[in-house]
């Protein structure tokens, strides 16, 4: 299990490199893999062509100067394009390591929890929540507070991970462990819809690896066998911290089936469900 830290204490802010409010703390979980991983998440997590432009398609009527508020943003790297685009980007992180790297490029940051935003209601024209949404258990808190604090037709775009997209990922045979965990944080899409009426969902197959997360690790399981590159995955980092034993018999089986070309047929193909799924959907007008 991951150690038990402190509170998170939402409202302290960084904008632009400076801290201001209260020292931000730490919460339980997967803050500590960030610690971390924050030193060094942009060596292998940056923002994929594959997934950068059909999010910025999402928001692109908001005019340039509007507001985004990128929930779980961590280093900034897809705030970034946004920020390029003109919109007037907030990072909003309840990891203060991973957000003085973002702070570190220009980024306006906030120190805060997904399920209780700092921020007033109505005050952001889009939200995007970026491979992120399967760290939080009350997914569904998150989601009303990103609908809270959009302004009426602002746009909420969501990178997901679902249960469908990790039903057919073959990892989870090598690191059985994982599947009851994997299996609680990753919703059906159908329920991800079901808490955002009217949301529109978008496959994306993403083959290059700008941003090596775990689901893209499928079509290029060699990386896998790299503890450092592995660990940059908060599904790898969770494995190493939980089961030391299983990771290691996994990844020996792994390379035994990599070099007797024995890995399922399909591992690298574009699967219906995509690797991903943007899900985007609008706030209604208020009467
Ligand atoms: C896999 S990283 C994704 C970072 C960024 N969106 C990207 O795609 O590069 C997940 C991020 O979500 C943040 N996170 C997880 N749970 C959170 C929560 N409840 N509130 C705010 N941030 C959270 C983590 O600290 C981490 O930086």
């Amino acid at each position: 299990m991951f150690a038990a830290t402190r509170a998170v204490r939402a409202g302290a802010s960084f904008y632009h490199g400076q801290m201001t409010g209260t020292d931000p703390e730490l919460v339980l979980g997967f803050a500590d893999t960030y610690v971390c991983q924050s030193r060094t998440y942009d060596d292998t997590r940056g923002a994929a062509r594959e997934t950068h432009e059909p999010l910025l398609k999402e928001i692109v009527l908001l005019a340039p100067g509007s507001r985004i508020l990128d929930v779980g943003g961590g280093t900034g790297n897809y705030a970034l394009p946004m920020a390029a685009r003109g919109y007037e980007v907030t990072v909003l992180e309840r990891s203060p390591q991973m957000l003085a790297v973002a702070a570190g490029k220009g980024l306006r940051v906030t120190c805060g929890d997904a399920t209780a935003l700092p921020v007033e209601d109505a005050t952001f024209d889009a939200v995007t929540m970026i491979s992120m949404l399967h760290q939080i258990p009350d997914w569904r808190g998150a989601l009303s507070e990103a609908q809270r604090v959009l302004t009426p037709v602002g746009t909420l775009v969501l990178l997901l991970y679902t249960a469908e997209h990790l039903r057919d990922h073959y990892f989870l045979s090598y690191f059985p462990t994982s599947q009851e965990w994997v299996g609680t944080d990753h919703a059906p899409l159908a329920e991800y819809q079901d808490a955002l009426p009217g949301a529109r969902a978008i496959p994306l197959n993403i083959r290059g690896t700008d941003d090596l997360t775990m689901q893209i690790m499928r079509r290029h399981p060699r990386l896998a066998l790299d503890a450092t590159l592995a660990r940059q995955t908060s599904y790898f980092a969770r494995l190493e911290a939980e089961d030391p034993e299983g990771l290691a018999k996994g990844r020996a089986q792994l390379a035994r089936d990599l070099s007797e070309g024995t890995l399922p047929e399909n591992h690298a193909d574009d699967l219906p469900q995509g690797d991903a799924a943007l899900l985007a959907w609008q706030k209604p007008e208020t009467k």
